[in-house]
């Protein structure tokens, strides 16, 4: 296989094309690049997909994301046999899946993956804990053993509450939580997901989002993950691909995708994103160059970088205790004083590494420097308002930038 070593999932060079003669002339034009839309005119089949490749690593959340009909649904379905393809292979831990049939495939399938769709069926009349259970149940597992399962699967979404209700007694957002701890009731390597919050409001959806990614911390599941709104793929993704027409258009980190866009498709969808809830405070932060407590404010003001709002004051333990703001200098400067602690600040705001850049705009807003700290409370970086502008206006300026090349 060419891809590395860690690749759970495997996808090369696959062709999926629906209609009567799916090995015919349809799949001769696409494979000689000819368009979607160009092989349905001239042969009235469909290009489901158009010789896709990727490769999902051990323990990532990889996230498929294209407009309806791009061949979400179609790439996932390969990797579980739920649709054959017309050529190329898809490996799932070195098994060429493509060659399964018959209880093979389904013991594989069993043993390997748990899938959660969008409209997730339960069985109205079961109640949770059954309906949690039932994968369990079918392959022949005891009661007690699959109770004890599916009530373990039911904590991880926060739902043993409910396992003796039944699923009209629950909302959507649960009901769809349940169709995951479905999934993860049989404890599978492997979950496909296939626009599994799509349904769901956009609250909801995003505490869905937070829990799958908190459940992931936990039990690093390998997960391929189909969604088509692209926030939602920059928010989850580890890598993220993106299709078009049956085609993939880039892979890559939420990072690449936004800041390095592959094409002029890529780039107009990054446009509609809100950069914020992408990029992360440690990719903006500058080092944190405090000031010494007993500095004069001439000194301290000496050490301010030109290009800062202010910089901290840090105690013996590193952790920050007060704020000193360049333009207090400034005024103190034309006061005549040059006592440190008067014009120092304690009001500031905190963060850490891994916030995303929306959750501190509000504390941007003051102007004052935010104070990233780690776990301990000590000073790892400054985040300055300045540098958050600069970072905003430079991915707008590259999507600009593209654009005129693309379009121009
Ligand atoms: N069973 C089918 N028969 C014919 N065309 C299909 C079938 N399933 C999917 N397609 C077509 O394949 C393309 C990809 O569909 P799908 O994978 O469902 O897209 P997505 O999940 O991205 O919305 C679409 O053009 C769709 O109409
Ligand atoms: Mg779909």
């Amino acid at each position: 296989m060419a891809d590395t070593d860690s690749a759970i999932i495997v996808l090369e060079n696959v062709y999926k094309i629906f209609g009567p003669q799916p090995k015919g002339r349809a799949y001769d034009l696409a494979r000689s690049g000819v368009s979607k839309d160009e092989v349905q005119a001239q042969t009235g089949h469909v290009v489901g997909l158009d010789d896709v490749s990727f490769s999902v690593k051990e323990g990532e959340i990889f996230v498929v994301m294209g407009l309806s009909g791009s061949g979400k649904s179609t790439a996932i379905r390969t990797v579980n046999k739920l649709i054959d393809t017309t050529a190329g292979t898809v490996h799932v831990n070195g098994t060429n899946v493509q060659e399964l049939s018959g209880t093979g495939l389904q013991s594989f399938r069993r043993e390997h993956m748990g899938m959660v769709f969008q409209h997730f069926a339960l069985f109205p009349h079961r109640n949770i804990i059954d309906n949690v259970g039932y994968g369990l149940k079918v392959q022949g597992i005891p009661k007690a053993e699959r109770d004890q399962a599916a009530m373990k699967a039911l904590s991880l979404v926060g739902l043993n509450a409910y396992s003796r209700n039944v699923p009209s007694e629950l909302s959507g957002g649960m009901q769809q939580r349940v169709g995951l701890a479905r999934a993860l009731a049989s404890d599978p390597e492997i979950l496909l997901m296939d626009e599994a919050f799509s349904a769901l409001d956009p609250l909801i959806r995003r505490q869905m989002q937070d829990e799958m990614m908190d459940i992931q911390g936990e039990l690093h599941k390998t997960i391929l993950f189909i969604t088509h709104d692209l926030n939602e793929a920059l928010r989850i993704g580890d890598r993220v691909c993106i299709m078009k027409d049956g085609a993939v258009v880039q892979v890559g980190t939420p990072e690449e995708i936004l800041t390095q866009p592959a094409t002029g498709y890529v780039a107009e969808f990054v446009q509609d994103v809100d950069q914020g809830r992408v990029i992360q405070v440690h990719e903006v932060m500058r080092p944190p160059a405090p000031i010494p407590a007993d500095a004069t404010i001439e000194d301290a003001t000496a050490r301010l970088d030109w290009d800062r709002t202010g910089a901290f004051v840090i105690d013996s333990s590193g952790a920050p205790t007060h704020v000193l703001c360049a333009r207090d200098c400034a005024r103190a400067a034309s006061q005549g004083t040059n006592e440190l602690a008067s014009i120092l600040r304690s009001d500031f705001e905190k963060c850490q590494r891994d916030d995303r850049l929306n959750t501190v705009y509000a504390a941007a807003g003051r102007g004052l420097p935010i104070a990233v700290c780690d776990d301990s409370g000590a000073l790892v970086g400054n985040l300055d308002p300045q540098h958050i502008m600069e970072e905003m206006g430079r991915v707008e300026n590259l999507i600009d930038g593209f654009e005129r090349e693309v379009y121009l």
